[in-house]
């Protein structure tokens, strides 16, 4: 009788953690911006190749961090010139770029936050902007 008892409390643990072990795993949790920025983002903004501006250099970041961060996020991130779209890196998300940027606005004086999601809500605005706005330029180029 004491084995039947025993099995039965194992067999009832063996299957309460094979229910934990299906609950939903958390989604990754993001890159901080740090991190992107030296995975992605530094072997142009480290050393200013082609133009990029460098990484904590006020002049260079001087006119770029008087725009709304917003803006400036949406711009990096569809492409400018010889800035690659999503920085060359098509599966970054957007909340990670826009950490990557803030580190970078950070970096030259500017006390820009990783963006909440209401910052993210403006930045996604100005993407949709920035994209038409692309569209419209490669149109007139024709
Ligand atoms: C292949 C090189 C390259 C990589 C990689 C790159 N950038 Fe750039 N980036 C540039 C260049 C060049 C410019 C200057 C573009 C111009 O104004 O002509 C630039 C400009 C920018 C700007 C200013 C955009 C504007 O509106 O003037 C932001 C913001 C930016 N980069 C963010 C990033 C972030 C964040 C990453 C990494 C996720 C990244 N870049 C990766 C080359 C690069």
């Amino acid at each position: 009788m004491k084995h039947i008892l025993l099995a039965i409390a194992l067999i009832t643990t063996v299957s309460g953690a094979h229910a934990q072990g299906a609950a939903p795993v958390p989604a990754a949790a993001l890159k901080a911006g740090e991190q992107v920025y030296k995975e992605t983002c530094a072997t142009c903004h480290a050393t200013g190749l082609l133009k990029a501006p460098k990484l904590g250099d006020k002049k260079d970041w001087g006119s770029l961090i008087k725009e709304p961060q917003a803006t400036l996020t949406a711009d990096g991130w569809v492409g400018v010139r010889d800035m690659p779209a999503k920085g060359g890196k098509p599966d970054l998300a957007l909340e990670e770029f826009a950490r990557a940027v803030a580190f970078m606005a950070r970096a030259a004086g500017a006390n820009w936050k990783d963006p909440d999601a209401a910052m993210m809500k403006q930045i996604q605005a100005e993407e949709k902007k920035a994209l038409d706005k692309k569209a419209k330029d490669a149109k007139a180029k024709k």
